[in-house]
């Protein structure tokens, strides 16, 4: 009995792979994807099988047998529908402490910042995937700064994926999804946790206090914020953008910095920073005049 239901739901499996994507419906993916989130996925044969593979799982959900029947749904334009195709064909590879001369790079210069601009310092990470990224930074506040001080630092977590948000709001990570996180930083900032009966760790209330977490697609028009930013860490998405995308992100992002504010991309996205206002400083990291 169960070898048969085995061989059955292979069979389902295979048949699924088996559908066809064909020239006319990737090129409909990709543009709907470009339009809604900047991402350029030219017609290779590598991103043909990434939206395949990506998509056949939206198929499997909504018991769907054809990327044509699935287009159809994308295009009524549910919001819910909407946000799981942009999900489903975001890439959301993160780690603590990656590109870890960053975090050294902010470490010192929070001190620096807090004289010149006052305690009330405001961070952004505009790509902030499943939260590794704006976990360490707040852990890099809080051995950067005197204790009476790091309460008063804001920062905001953003991602146009809801998906990846909400668990980066939710702070509880599997131990895979805590590589490059030191012993000593592990035992001080996060907690055992039961995640259905595994371990897991979850950020200690003082470093999840200090983050907002909110949707911003980096393709909005402008830029819109109360106030400016101290520092904005917008790293390895811009990799995912065409030349004219990257350079509109790159003007509303100095925008919305302050005077003597950082902006840090990631190590592969600097070739592209073309800014009057924007000062190379070090490896991917630029300080506005
Ligand atoms: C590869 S991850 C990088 C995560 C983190 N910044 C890091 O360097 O480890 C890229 C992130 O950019 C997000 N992203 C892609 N397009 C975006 C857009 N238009 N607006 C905001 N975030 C976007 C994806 O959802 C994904 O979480």
């Amino acid at each position: 009995m169960s070898a048969l239901k085995k061989t059955e739901n292979f069979g389902a499996l295979m048949d699924f792979e088996e559908i066809p994507l064909t020239d006319k419906m990737f090129d409909n993916f990709s543009k709907r994807m470009y339009e809604l989130a900047g991402v350029d996925l030219p017609p290779t044969p590598k991103n043909h099988a990434l939206i395949r593979n990506r998509i056949v799982k939206l198929l499997r959900r909504h018991s769907l047998k054809t990327y044509e029947a699935y287009w159809s749904l994308l295009e009524k334009g549910e919001p819910r529908i909407v946000s799981e195709f942009i999900s489903a064909l975001t890439t959301n590879m993160t780690s603590f402490y990656r590109e870890s001369n960053h975090f050294d790079f902010l470490k010192q210069a929070l001190p620096e910042l807090s004289r010149k601009f006052g305690p009330e310092l405001r961070i952004w990470c505009a790509a902030a995937s499943t939260g590794q990224e704006p976990y360490t930074i707040a852990m890099t506040v809080m051995e950067a700064l005197p204790e009476n001080q790091t309460s008063k630092v804001k920062m905001l977590a953003t991602d146009i994926d809801l998906q990846v948000l909400k668990k980066a709001s939710v702070g509880v990570y599997e131990e895979r999804e805590m590589q490059g996180l030191p012993p000593a930083q592990r035992q001080k900032y996060f907690e055992k946790v039961k995640v259905k009966e595994n371990e897991a760790w979850r950020a200690r209330d003082g470093l999840n206090n200090m983050i907002r977490f909110a949707p911003f697609n980096l393709m909005n028009p402008q830029y819109s914020f109360q106030h400016k930013f101290h520092v904005i860490f917008c790293r390895n998405v811009l990799i995912y953008f065409d030349d004219p995308t990257t350079k509109r992100v790159i003007d509303n992002l100095a925008s919305c910095l302050a005077p003597g504010g950082y902006l840090i991309l990631g190590h592969s996205e600097s070739g592209n920073v073309k800014h009057s206002g924007l000062k190379p400083l070090s490896r991917a990291i630029y300080q506005r005049s």
